[in-house]
Formats: structure tokens, sequence, C-alpha cells
């Protein structure tokens, strides 16, 4: 973009542009799915669900956007390599690659063993970085693009176990220590790409607690937005705007860094 007037106008202008969102079926992911869209670019749903992928895919193209899925397990490396060969293949692009998949245990510190703390780093921290050099790699040969990864509140301060008490399930240990990786990968990622055009930044949501998941723990919400500076939880299309800002032209001189999104949890 150039520096005019006319271009500031179309900051968040996303006209053309191809986005692929790992686990763009989910709590997070579909809101800034929609938000994207509503910004003009055109949405690849890539899910290890494809029934839900399928169904998020209706919801847009029922708006009028343009998106379709594409399988892809993010634990699986050839997994990953085939979903992104398959856009470049279909698309000729790839402007914009969000990871917002998401993988828990829910295993306390003393439960967990090695092999479930393994598992939680494989989707959370690998998936992560394999999915992020695959979308890298494309971008870098043709010319530049955009990638946003979901870290979390966790991989900034731990949970606090007053919240968490039962019959409410722990966070589990490996979650924020993946989470903390990846935000250290984001700044990697950004160092090496810079030079070719290729953003790399984080968007780091507090708590947004998917209400159908909670039901009957609503003493476990109401002590979470007591922990919330603003007094509440998040809404799920309150990531919406930080998604359309980094993968935009708005943030183009916006690398290694993260935008965090969570009503000031971290903040005292
Ligand atoms: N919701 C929150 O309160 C919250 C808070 C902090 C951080 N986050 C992070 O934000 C992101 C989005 O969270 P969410 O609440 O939308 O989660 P979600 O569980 O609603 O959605 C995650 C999506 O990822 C998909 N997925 C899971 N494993 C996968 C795999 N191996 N391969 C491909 N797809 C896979 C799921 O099918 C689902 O569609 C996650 O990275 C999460 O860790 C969420």
């Amino acid at each position: 973009m150039t520096n005019s007037s006319d271009s500031l106008g179309r900051l968040f202008d996303l006209s053309g542009r191809l986005v692929l969102m790992a686990g763009g079926a989910g709590h997070l992911g579909l809101p800034a799915c929609e938000a994207l869209a509503r910004h003009g670019a055109k949405i690849v749903i890539a899910d290890n669900r494809l029934d839900a992928a399928g169904a998020g895919v209706e919801l847009l193209r029922g708006k009028g956007f343009q998106a379709e899925a594409v399988a892809m397990d993010l634990a699986e490396e050839s997994s990953v390599h085939e979903a992104v060969e398959q856009v470049r293949s279909r698309h000729g692009r790839l402007d914009v690659a969000i990871n917002s998949t998401a993988y828990t245990t829910g295993k306390s510190l003393e439960q967990m063993t090695a092999q479930e703390w393994e598992a939680g780093l494989r989707v959370c921290l690998t998936g992560a970085f394999v999915f992020s050099r695959e979308a890298g790699r494309v971008m870098v040969e043709l010319g530049g693009g955009s990638i946003i990864q979901f870290g979390s509140m966790y991989g900034m301060v731990s949970p606090d176990p007053r919240a968490y008490i039962p019959p409410m399930g722990v966070n589990p240990p490996d979650y924020g220590a993946a989470k903390a990786g990846v935000m250290q990968l984001v700044r990697y990622q950004a160092v090496m790409w810079g030079p070719k055009k290729v953003r790399v930044n984080a968007i780091v949501p507090g708590p947004f607690p998917n209400g159908a998941n909670y039901k009957g723990e609503e003493a476990f919400l109401d002590r979470l937005a007591k922990k919330v500076p603003m007094g509440r939880v998040g809404k799920s299309h309150e990531v919406a705007g930080a998604a359309v800002f980094l993968a935009s032209d708005a943030s183009s001189f916006v690398t290694g860094t993260q935008i965090v999104v969570d009503g000031g949890w971290t903040a005292w």
C-alpha cells in the first residue's frame, strides 16, 4: 500500500485476500472469520472437525461471504502440509494464516503424565510451529503475508487456583507453558521473516468461556468475571477486531508482538 489519504481510508480492507484459519470452527475462530469476511476476505476454515468446519462455512455463505472448508489435523505434520498446499494450489495465494486451535487435558499438576504433557504441547506448541512454518514458507515464496497465533493470558500469568475450585476442573500446566512458547515462536519467526515481508503476531485472549461448556458452572464464571478489571468475561466477537487489525494493512509495521484482549486481567 501507499501512504496516500485514499489508501488510509482502506486500511482494514481485505478484499481479495485469502485467509486460512486453523480452528476456525471454534468459539473465537468463527466470529473472527466472520469479521475478516465482512472486510472482504475469502475464508478457508481448517479444522479436524470437518462437520463443524462445514457448518461454519454454511453460516458464512448464508451471510453472503466466500468461504470453504479443508480438513486439517494440527497434530499431524503431513495433514498441515497437505491443507496448506491444497489452499495454495486451489487459490494461488495465501495472505493470512491464523491458528486458533485449542487443546486441553484438564489434568492437574500432580496427575499429569509426561505423555499427557507432550500431547498438549504437540497441538498447542508443535502444531503452532508446523502450521506457521508451512504457511510462512508459502508466504515467503509468494511475496509476503500475515501470520497470527492465538496465545493465552495463561502464557503470561498463571491461573489463579482460587478461581478453579471443585467441581470446576483445573487449567492444566502444559497449556500455559505451550502458549508462552508460542509467543517466543512469534518473536523468532517475526525476526527471521521480517525481511521477507511476512509479519508474525499473536492475539492473547483473556477469559472467553464458551457458555455452552459451562452449564451449571455459574459460580466459576462469576469468579472469573471478578478477576477482570472490567468486571465481566469476554464475548466471543471481541477478539475479532484484533484479528482484522493484524490481518490487514492497518498493522503493516507491526510484527513480533501480541495484542492482549483480556479486559485488563493481566494488568493487576
Ligand atoms: N476461550 C477462551 O477463554 C480462551 C482464552 C485464552 C486463549 N484462548 C485460545 O484461543 C484459541 C481459540 O479458543 P476457542 O475458545 O475458540 O477454542 P474452541 O475449542 O472453541 O475452538 C478450537 C477449534 O480448534 C479445533 N481443533 C482442536 N484441535 C485441533 C487439531 N488438532 N487440528 C485442527 N483443529 C483442531 C476444534 O475443532 C475447534 O473448532 C485457542 O488457541 C485457545 O487456546 C481461548
